[in-house]
């Protein structure tokens, strides 16, 4: 184990992101002067090599979204690089771009806005090999996807509405398979699950990323979730990264301040669960 651990530290990253400066415009307060604009990652480097899994934590506005649509070439940075396998996305030609697109998948918060509710589920399956012209025999393919996820066959025919948030974000999980990706990104997968079903859809995740040997970015408000998920995880606050490290030493021993918060604000649910809260 600790020997894997080495040799994935190793390895050069697989997806990268290097000295990421993203800034909006924002409207304009006068006629007179620049226009404002706010900067919402600063300088931000960030990285997951092959087969590893890494935590991405922040509180709210943190620039953790902004990230992910950096990282998934959604969005261009205004200054900075994105690399996948060693090269950069936004410098190479359509086939580079192709296979960026198809190794790297995301899976968002809320499955009921990232599936079409007028499209079947086997419909929406299929719709990344289209799109992303990818060859082969497409309904074995879903057929494979489906039961990685632990979904029956049935779920084809149906309708987005007609399943469980839990069962959607399988769904959701196994559309983002179907091309076959490297690194999965996940943006706060489970937050908007009820927290019965939250573990369940974790450790559907951490089967994956072992069985498939994916790479995973995954992000969360939520320190303890991340730890659960990850072996390597970053702070993010205020658009920067303040402090990365293993989740146990993070929860141990928080060095940067938006660390001791999150990590305060789980112990304060604790407490508040124990009875022992202060207020
Ligand atoms: N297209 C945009 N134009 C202007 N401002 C934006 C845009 N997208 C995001 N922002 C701002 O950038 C900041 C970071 O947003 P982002 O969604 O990346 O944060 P987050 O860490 O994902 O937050 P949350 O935990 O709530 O999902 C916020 O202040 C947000 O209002
Ligand atoms: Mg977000």
């Amino acid at each position: 184990m600790n020997r894997r651990v080495d040799e994935t530290h190793l390895t050069p990253p697989l997806l990268e992101m290097r000295q990421v400066t993203q800034t909006y415009a924002l409207s304009r307060k006068s006629l007179i002067g620049a226009r404002p604009t706010l900067t919402v990652l600063d300088k931000v480097s960030f990285d997951v090599r092959p087969g590893e899994a890494v935590g991405l934590v922040g509180e709210s506005g943190s620039g953790k979204t902004t990230l992910t649509r950096i990282l998934t070439g959604m969005e261009k940075p205004k200054q900075g690089h994105v690399f996948y396998n060693g090269a950069d996305i936004w410098a190479g030609d359509a086939e580079r771009w192709r296979n960026f697109r198809r190794s790297v998948q995301v899976v968002m918060q809320s499955p009921r806005s990232s599936l079409d509710p007028r499209m079947r589920i086997g419909l929406s399956l299929l719709e990344p090999l289209r799109s992303l012209r990818i060859e082969g025999d497409h309904v074995a393919r879903v057929h494979e996807v489906l039961d990685q996820v632990g979904m029956s066959r049935q779920a084809l025919e149906r309708y987005p509405h007609e399943f469980s948030g839990g069962q959607l974000q399988r769904i959701a999980i196994a559309r983002a398979l179907m091309p076959a990706p490297k690194v999965l990104i996940a943006d706060e997968p489970v937050s908007a699950l009820d927290v019965s079903i939250q573990a369940q859809v974790l450790n559907l995740l951490k089967d994956l990323i072992s069985e498939l040997g994916l790479s995973l970015v995954f992000i969360a408000h939520d320190l303890s979730v991340v730890a659960y998920t990850t072996s390597r995880v970053s702070v993010m606050s205020a658009g920067k990264i303040v402090e990365v490290g293993k989740p146990l030493d993070l929860f141990t021993r928080p060095q940067a301040e938006a660390t001791r918060n999150l990590v305060g604000a789980i112990l304060t649910v604790e407490a508040g669960l124990a009875g022992n809260a202060l207020a």
